[in-house]
């Protein structure tokens, strides 16, 4: 540029940059007026004109650049215009009850199948002696993944990550449904073998070895829906489709084989239970087995929680997600607790 380029104008500000840009006063709270070093909580400045007329703003005074008035020497501003940061924080809770009130008038099921089920979750969570609650970012491998696939359900993306992570060569799933979690897993480890069991096109509820609960005929899912997902995609040479009852099922040609078991066919304490049994003779040496619905329901919960003091290494409860993870590997660092670092789940 030539020095007789004219600078450029300063550029105007956007009404919200502007409004930032503007002068804004502290909102004190401190006994003196000001607030202790590095706790600063910034209010929008009045204007002079909105500047209530109170004895000690009388008097003419002087004035800051932006018109409000300059408190004299050794005076607060009066309390009708502080805003402290209890009145703000009382003022915003006031907000959310009202807010809540209404909504809990208004969608009684829906508050009762969000909040109710949650907190009961982190409750249960909680009340698991022999299972350790981990974050995501304590397994380094998930914490620094970027994965493809479906994301109607993360927990798939996880497993993803923890298959990739681990260096799995082989996944074994146990109920396939419509096959999201077979390709988003095989999608994402492109030298994983994938096997996936469901119960076959004809069979009925009635006919399984063992009985079902409620959730688990909403998702009983044979025909041809099962293993959509996959079918027809470049993973599927990759995928075996696998059909019949996991409990009379034959898994022995896998035994000592599997470094991934995904355990999701029927969720009763009975299927949990020899669908666990069968996990543990597939495992390789490195092998993970992955329970779903840990948090969520009461047979793998109880099943998961009762086999945890029996292992020789720990089973993790992945906050955020559903699943328990038992491994022969080490794959979580811990950190300690910090709530910055924890992101609420809902
Ligand atoms: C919750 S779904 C599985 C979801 C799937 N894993 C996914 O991530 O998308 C449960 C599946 O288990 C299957 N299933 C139920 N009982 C079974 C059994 N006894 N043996 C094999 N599969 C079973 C159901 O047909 C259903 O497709």
């Amino acid at each position: 540029m030539s020095s007789g380029t004219r600078p450029a104008p300063a550029r105007q500000p956007a009404s919200a940059e502007r409004a930032f840009a503007e002068p804004v006063h502290l909102a004190v709270s401190g006994e003196d007026g000001q607030l202790p070093a590095g706790r600063h909580r910034l209010a929008p400045a009045l204007p002079a004109a909105a500047m209530p007329r109170t004895s000690s703003t009388k008097s003419p005074t002087q004035t800051h650049a932006n018109g409000t008035r300059k408190m004299p020497k050794g005076c607060t501003r009066p309390t009708s215009v502080r805003m402290t940061r209890r009145t703000i924080t009382r003022r915003r809770s006031r907000g959310v009850l009202r807010g809540s009130a209404r909504g809990v008038a208004e969608r009684r099921a829906e508050l009762r199948h969000h909040v109710l089920r949650d907190a009961w979750t982190v409750v249960k969570r909680f009340g698991a002696q022999g299972v350790v609650n981990i974050e995501k970012r304590e397994i380094p491998c998930v914490n620094e993944a970027v994965m493809e696939g479906y994301l109607d359900d993360h927990q798939r993306l996880v497993l993803a990550a923890l298959a990739r992570g681990m260096g799995c060569r082989t996944f074994f799933e146990i109920g396939t449904n419509r096959g999201r979690t077979s390709w988003t897993v095989a999608r994402n480890n492109p030298e994983l073998e994938v096997y996936t069991l469901d119960v076959p096109a004809q069979a009925e509820a009635s006919g399984l070895a063992l009985g079902l609960q409620t959730d688990d005929l909403e998702a009983f899912r044979p025909g041809p829906v099962c293993g959509e997902a996959f079918r027809d995609t470049a993973e599927a040479r990759r995928i075996t489709q696998l059909l019949g009852d996991s409990a009379t099922f034959d898994f022995s040609p896998w035994a000592g084989a599997i470094d991934l078991v995904y355990i999701d066919g029927a969720h009763t304490y009975d299927y949990v239970r020899s669908d666990t049994d069968n996990a543990l003779r597939m495992l390789s040496p490195t092998g993970t087995i992955a329970w779903d619905d840990y948090g969520s329901n009461p047979g793998v919960y109880r099943l998961v929680n009762e086999l945890a003091p029996s292992l020789d290494r720990p089973i993790h409860h992945i906050f955020g997600t559903r699943m328990a993870i038992y491994s022969n590997c080490d794959f979580v660092v811990r950190r300690p607790f910090d709530h910055h670092g924890s992101l609420p789940t809902v």
